[in-house]
């Protein structure tokens, strides 16, 4: 019933992508336990050296013998260039590409290899531009989601991103559970793309501390800030991020700014917990579950959706 023409372009059962969670450990059981359940896992490569990516991938490679994902986020040329030198080199043959620096000409090198390629676009003209450069399908994320954001909500974003290409879209932003699948594909996407909610499960790396705050935190609790790379990330606010937005909203001087920023980025290296990335679908989390159980949930439970759907069109 959810075969779309994703699971033809990436040779999975279910149309549901784990979003690469970088900085957050544990990504082969993550991922090798989503694409065991009929998904596609994403390994992150943020922050990892040539050899511990290399190792998870061959870790990923001792847990399932299903497709997999890595990701790259381009953060710029020479770290593209590493990453898809390992990904050649070890014939990964799935990447998603993260928001990062546009200039960089990641479609067309993967492309160059064979390799399929899915970027994630925040707007109609970033994803039109990725389908000019030879991008298999999309993914577009609204800023409802965990990690680098941009400015517009994925129920608008999504159906005018599959009105601008031709090429398969995969929603991302905000979807949590069922109801978020069936919902993207009524809006013409043909899967989706969850990372907050991969991020409380049992084979997710995230700390205790990480997943106590998103199993406590609110739809409210989230926030956009510029302060951990220089682009807006979602994440669940704290009292300092939010002195940090007034201070800049008073006008404070770029040192004082810098200054109260740095201790923010301190405080996150030495309590993690502290200023979590997750998206707004963050409220609905009650229960760490595992990943696996999560996949089969949302085919058992968009079928249902389905039906009742099916009841309502019917003839009455
Ligand atoms: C902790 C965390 C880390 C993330 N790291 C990356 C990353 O390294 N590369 C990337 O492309 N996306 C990254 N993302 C985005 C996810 O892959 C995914 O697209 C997003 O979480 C989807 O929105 P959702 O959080 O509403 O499900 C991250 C998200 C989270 C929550």
């Amino acid at each position: 019933m959810f075969h779309t023409q994703l699971c033809d372009i990436l040779g999975i059962r279910y149309p549901i992508i784990q979003g690469a969670l970088g900085g957050i450990s544990g990504g082969p059981q993550l991922a090798a336990a989503v694409s065991n359940a009929g998904g596609l896992g994403v390994l992150a490569s943020f922050n990892l050296t040539d050899k511990q990516l290399r190792e998870e991938i061959a870790r990923t490679r001792s847990l399932t013998d299903r497709p997999f994902g890595l990701n790259i986020f381009a953060v710029n040329a020479a770290f593209v260039k590493r990453v898809a030198k390992v990904i050649v080199e070890e014939g990964v043959t799935i990447v998603t590409t993260g928001r990062g620096d546009p200039r960089q000409p990641v479609v067309a090198l993967l492309k160059e290899h064979g390799i399929t390629v899915l970027p994630v676009v925040p707007t109609v003209r970033h994803a039109v531009r990725m389908e000019a450069e030879g991008a298999d399908a999309v993914i577009a994320s609204g800023t409802e989601a965990g990690g680098h954001v941009g400015t517009v909500c994925s129920l608008p974003l999504i159906p005018q991103v599959v009105d601008a290409v031709s090429i398969p879209v995969v929603a991302a932003g905000g979807i949590g559970d069922a109801r978020g699948l069936v919902a993207a594909l009524a809006l013409g996407a043909c899967g989706v793309q969850l990372g907050t909610r991969f991020l409380a499960t049992h084979e997710s790396g995230a700390t205790l501390p990480q997943k106590r705050r998103i199993l406590e935190a609110t739809e409210e609790d989230t926030m956009p800030t510029p302060i951990f790379s220089g682009k807006n990330v979602r994440v669940i606010r704290s009292p300092e991020l939010e002195e940090w937005v007034r201070m800049q909203r008073g006008g404070a001087a770029p040192q004082e700014l810098e200054a109260l920023a740095s201790q923010i980025r301190q405080g996150r290296r030495d309590s993690p917990g502290v200023n979590t990335t997750a998206g707004q679908i963050v409220g609905m989390i009650k229960d760490i579950e595992s990943a696996g159980d999560l996949v089969g949930k949302m085919i058992d439970e968009a079928t249902l959706i389905c039906q009742r759907l099916n009841s309502l069109a019917g003839p009455g």
